[in-house]
């Protein structure tokens, strides 16, 4: 009876063993996949930071080049404007045809002028002051000048501005990037919609962000909209300079910019920028 009872006892023991190890295994194996988890985790977030890091490098290299080019281009373009100007003024007869093509050349020398000035403002890093910047204030501003454009196009705008505290940027350049954060997305929508400007502090930092109902972003054209020269736009009606100058000026202040999109639905680029 003894040695029965004895061996009850080591079965009972091994079975209570067996729990604890099958017990152990599943916390392990929970383990296990909570650290692939995050090793994942950590590795897309690495990924990310990689491709932006490449972004800001690629846009800076691209953004000298250009900036010599545009240089070099700006002075013979404004001879060429100039030479314009008189040849317009001594033509005996001005001739409706002739008149015609002035009117192009002068309008297309126009359009270079605007891109090289881009082309520069994007590549510009010194004489630029710092200083505290209502983004509140601005943004009003900025839709002030788009607001009959809005209208017009059926588009419906809502604010949400929360008392934010001042940043630390160029006046300019913050305009700059409002304007062509609000232009995009007047132009997404072409068949109205709805362009939501939402303002609130985080940790320290002002949080701004311009959403809109239009046609949204396809996937493979997500990373790519930051890039200088992307654009989906017929010639004359975009540049692909706009995103760039937004990413390059957000940069130089230590901001961030995001952006999510659904096709179909609508596009929210998402600003952070340091409080003064
Ligand atoms: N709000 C938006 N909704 C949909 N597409 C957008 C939006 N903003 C930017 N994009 C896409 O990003 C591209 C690049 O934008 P941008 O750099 O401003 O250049 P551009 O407006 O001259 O094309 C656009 O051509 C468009 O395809
Ligand atoms: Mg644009």
């Amino acid at each position: 009876l003894y040695t029965v009872a004895q061996e009850a006892a080591v079965a009972f023991e091994n079975a209570k063993l067996y729990g604890e190890i099958e017990e152990a295994k599943i916390k392990l194996q929970n383990w296990g996949e909570e650290l692939e988890r995050k090793v994942k985790e950590k590795t897309e977030e690495l990924e990310r930071s990689q491709a932006l890091v490449l972004q800001s490098e690629k846009l800076a290299g691209l953004g000298q080049l250009a900036a010599g080019v545009a240089h070099e281009i700006r002075n013979p373009l404004g001879i060429i404007a100039t030479s314009m100007y008189y040849l317009n003024e001594i033509l005996p007869e001005k001739r409706k045809e002739v008149k015609k093509h002035f009117h192009i050349v002068e309008s297309e020398i126009d359009r270079c002028q605007v891109i090289i000035n881009n082309l520069l403002e994007f590549s510009r890093t010194s004489d630029i002051e710092v200083e505290p910047v209502d983004v509140n204030g601005l943004l009003n501003m900025t839709l002030s000048l788009v607001e009959k454009d809005l209208f017009g196009h059926d588009i419906r705008l809502i604010k949400k501005m929360e008392t934010v505290p001042k940043i630390k940027a160029n006046l300019d350049e913050m305009k700059q990037v409002f304007l062509n954060l609000i232009l995009n997305a007047t132009q997404a929508m072409p068949k109205g919609g709805e362009l939501r400007i939402i303002t609130s502090t985080h940790n320290n930092k002002v949080r701004i962000k311009v959403s809109d109902t239009g046609m949204g972003i396809s996937k493979e054209n997500l990373d790519k909209v930051f890039n200088p020269f992307f654009t989906t736009k017929e010639p004359g009606e975009g540049t692909g300079l706009g995103l760039a100058i937004v990413h390059t000026i957000i940069g130089r202040y230590g901001g961030t910019i995001r952006v999510k999109s659904e096709e179909e639905k609508g596009t929210t680029f998402t600003t952070e920028l340091s409080v003064l």
